[in-house]
């Protein structure tokens, strides 16, 4: 059998010459006429489809018959310029094969189903033109993410999934064990001799890298049981974490600015074609956003100068904002959409807020976190420069009900050639949705996982 022309479609949408080709790929629609038939391909290598015609001379005809949405077959033909309107090229079949024909109750024979209803069918809905583009698009970031890192010689470290440790100190930890459902636990008697759990965040062991290899980066999977049914919130989804030594937060800003900066304007270089789809039937301002965030400065402002904004904001919110809490989205939307009309960086958050690692400032107060906002998704990244002091890391652990002794590997780099540090995590469904204009993390990623969810 003839091998599959994967660069078909691609080369049917920009080239000049006619060929010979076989194209694999599962059928969009048929119409049939009196004597021919149409038929729509697509094989998920872009949006577009490929017109097939078939003449009833040709061998395989008599399947079409059989033939329905979703059936998946091979022609081999010629690609010529099609006098038709829609498309440059077309496929002028001289033989029809059919790998597998569709059962008469495949749910996607109509267009416009409700993301609602293609989350039921979430094993089917790769199959649709609005999650073939927001996958694809997915798959360019991952790539654009390693491509920003690698250029700046960042080193890409694979940190663990199963971790004994709780890096963000928020107890939402899903646990990993051998042991019988059914007995009461003992964790020397678990696989591995003591409680363990899937990682929250690769930030700890990717300081440890960093304290030797100076900039590195993860980008995996992390977990989080938190019982937060929001639309920008799912118990597994995909991080990446920069770990730059001798960054102070200044530094970390910057790097994140560029970063976000960067996968942006990747995209609009790169996925004209769905975004074109994506403004059409998800964003009508898609591009708006984008330039927004691509083109110009984000606005960098401290926790308490926020805090103050909030406080005279002419707007009602659902939670009120007072110094010592937490901005909920709402307020991270209203900074940039609303007052600043740009991506925003918070900085200098009370410490009370933040987890044990940051670094105290001065005023004995706040810490040097971070976080990135955006319009539409709200906090896209958090980071800070960490606290590379021995004597105030430990007093920051106690402070947080920290075992010194179980984190002595962590406390090692520390206390051997410390080094002022800094890194931040950017939460990859986040800027999926950022970028395609989406509003549920649950369709940005392939398999979501949420609360009382998980199929498959
Ligand atoms: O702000 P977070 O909790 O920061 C950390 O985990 C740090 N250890 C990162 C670091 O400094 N290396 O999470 C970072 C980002 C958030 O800004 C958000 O974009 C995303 O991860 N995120 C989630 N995305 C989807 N679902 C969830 N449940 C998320 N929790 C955090
Ligand atoms: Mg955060």
């Amino acid at each position: 059998m003839q091998s599959q022309d994967r660069e078909l479609i691609k080369y049917a949408l920009t080239s000049e010459s006619s060929r010979t080709t076989c194209i694999k790929a599962w059928v969009r629609t048929k119409r049939e006429s009196k004597n021919f038939a149409f038929l729509e391909l697509n094989d998920g290598s872009c949006l577009a489809n490929l017109q097939v015609i078939i003449n009833d001379d040709k061998p395989g005809y008599d399947c079409l018959k059989d033939i329905s949405t979703g059936a998946a077959v091979c022609v081999l033909g010629t690609l010529v310029e099609s006098p038709g309107k829609g498309q440059k090229w077309e496929l002028h079949a001289d033989k029809l094969e059919v790998y597998g024909l569709s059962a008469p109750d495949y749910p996607l024979q109509k267009k416009g189903h409700s993301l609602e209803f293609l989350r039921e069918i979430a094993h089917l809905r790769p199959r649709t033109n609005l999650f073939g583009a927001v996958f694809r698009i997915r798959n360019q970031l991952s790539y654009a993410v390693h491509q920003f890192f690698q250029e700046r010689d960042f080193l890409y470290v694979h940190t663990p999934i199963i971790t004994a440790s709780d890096c963000e100190g928020a107890g939402e930890l899903f646990r990993v064990s051998t042991a019988p459902l059914d007995k009461k636990y003992q964790a020397e008697k678990d696989f591995f001799g003591r409680q363990t759990y899937l990682t929250v965040s690769g930030q700890l062991e990717g300081e440890l890298f960093a304290t030797a290899l100076s900039n590195v980066y993860t980008f995996g999977p992390t977990f989080r049981a938190e019982n937060s049914n929001t639309a920008r919130h799912a118990a597994e989804f995909w991080m990446i974490e920069p770990e730059m030594a001798f960054y102070d937060l200044q530094d970390n800003m910057q790097l994140a600015e560029d970063f976000v900066r960067y996968c942006v304007t990747y995209a609009l270089e790169h996925a004209k074609q769905d975004l074109d789809f994506l403004q059409k039937f998800v964003d009508k301002n898609i591009y708006e956003r984008l330039e927004f965030v691509a083109g110009q400065d984000f606005q960098r402002l401290s926790y308490t100068e926020a805090i103050e904004i909030l406080g005279k904001a002419k707007q009602d919110f659902d939670y009120q904002i007072a110094y010592g809490s937490d901005l909920q989205t709402e307020h991270e939307r209203y900074l940039c959409e609303t007052h600043f009309k740009k991506p925003v960086i918070l900085y200098n958050y009370p410490d009370t807020i933040k987890p044990f690692y940051m670094r105290r400032n001065d005023d004995g107060k706040t810490v040097a976190a971070m976080d990135v906002l955006v319009p539409g998704v709200g906090e896209l990244v958090g980071g800070s420069q960490r606290e590379e002091r021995l004597d105030v890391l430990t007093e920051n652990m106690e402070k947080h009900g920290l075992n010194r002794d179980e984190y002595f590997w962590y406390l090692d780099t520390r206390k051997y050639g410390s080094v002022p540090h800094s890194g931040f995590g950017l939460g990859f469904e986040r800027l999926i949705m950022f970028i395609t204009g989406v509003s549920n993390i649950r369709d940005v990623i392939p398999f979501p996982r949420t609360p009382k969810n998980c199929e498959f």
